[in-house]
């Protein structure tokens, strides 16, 4: 018998203040009308008081746990993508099984930055499919705004805090993951990074004074290889089940840029309505993007049982990652 890992609960957890592109013209020397044009962001939200990276992705697995009718001693794994986590030690993930009761589960985070849901849906479903676990809470979180430097406007107005996570439980149904494709390309770290603030580069004074524990980005090249390494692991996640984009019902990629999203739209042929957009509300924010975007296509009925749902995406590393998924929840005994 084939096991599969059924997305079963979804939930997002969203920083209550909201900042727009107006504000952001009262920092540096932008305008709503060049972010919109250039990206299609309206605005995004950004952690403030108590809020952080663990409290973000314990609102969205709480949801989650809840739509899935699942108590916190069902959940046997607690996975958690992120490159912004609370403190280096303990694993996020430990502080969102903490925070949400869960008794004695595994806990570990993955760093894949925008590709962390990918690439975690992938290990989540793994685990399930050799008998590792059996219910898995997978919360993708990434808090942006820590790491952007808010003088600098080629990266400030770009990104968003926010996550989204998704319940996975085994069934023989075939829901849930179906292919993905991942990929890395290490060597061109430099494209998009944060320096400082590891063991290369530890946080001295010095060092604060280059600005280099902020994240730094070669906009235009990021640009030509997301939209490449999109469509093509795009189009081979498909190709390992023998489909083909006419088969997907819904596009759900990662809200990097509207104008990367129809590029990648355009090169795989399909209809720009059929993928799902949010970044106007949110910005890039990184791992947690495409999470986000599920719980609001449902929610809006833009995704339904048993539709066939492509994830594609591209980010720091550089990674990238695109997933195929039967979307909805198997009948229960
Ligand atoms: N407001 C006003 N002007 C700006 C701003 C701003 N916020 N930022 C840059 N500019 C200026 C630049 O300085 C430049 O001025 P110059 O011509 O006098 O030098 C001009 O606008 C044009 O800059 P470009 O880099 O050519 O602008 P482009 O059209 O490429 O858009 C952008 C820049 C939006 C960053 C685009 O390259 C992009 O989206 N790249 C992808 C990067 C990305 O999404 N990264 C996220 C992480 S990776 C991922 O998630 C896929």
């Amino acid at each position: 018998m084939t096991i599969h890992a059924a997305i079963t609960g979804w939930g997002m957890g969203i920083p209550t203040k909201v900042v727009t592109n107006d504000d952001l013209a009262q920092i540096v020397d932008t305008t709503d009308e060049w972010i919109r044009t250039r990206t299609g962001i309206r605005q995004r939200h950004i952690i403030s008081g108590d809020e952080s990276t663990s409290t973000l992705a314990t609102a969205a697995g709480r949801r989650a746990m809840e739509m899935a009718g699942v108590a916190p001693q069902d959940i046997d794994m607690v996975i958690v993508a992120t490159f912004c986590p609370d403190q280096p030690l303990p694993a996020t993930a430990c502080k969102v099984q903490a925070q949400l009761g869960i008794p004695g589960a595994a806990a570990f985070d993955i760093v894949a930055a925008c590709s962390g849901f990918v690439y975690g849906l992938t290990v989540a479903t793994s685990l399930i499919q050799t008998g590792m676990a059996k219910r898995i809470l997978f919360c993708a979180v990434d808090v942006l705004s820590h790491f952007i430097n808010w003088q600098d406007r080629n990266t400030c107005v770009l990104f968003g805090d926010g996550a989204g996570a998704v319940v996975l439980e085994a069934t023989d149904q075939p829901f849930g993951l179906l292919s993905s494709v991942m990929g890395a390309a290490g060597e061109r770290e430099d494209l998009l990074m944060v320096a400082a603030g590891g063991t290369c580069m530890p946080i001295t004074p010095d060092v604060l004074a280059t600005g280099k524990q902020y994240l730094t980005m070669n906009g235009r090249e990021v640009f030509k290889l997301a939209v490449r390494g999109m469509e093509e692991s795009s189009l081979a996640a498909l190709a390992k089940l023998g489909l083909s984009v006419a088969d997907v019902d819904l596009v759900v990629p990662h809200q990097a840029n509207r104008r990367i999203i129809e590029a990648v739209a355009e090169r795989l042929k399909v209809p720009i309505e059929q993928c799902f957009i949010n970044l106007d509300r949110y910005g890039n924010t990184s791992a947690a993007t495409i999470p986000i975007a599920l719980t609001e296509a449902a929610e809006q009925g833009a995704l339904r049982h048993g539709d066939t749902v492509l994830l594609t995406a591209f980010g720091g590393g550089l990674t990238w990652g695109s997933a195929v998924v039967r979307w909805g929840a198997p009948t229960k005994e």
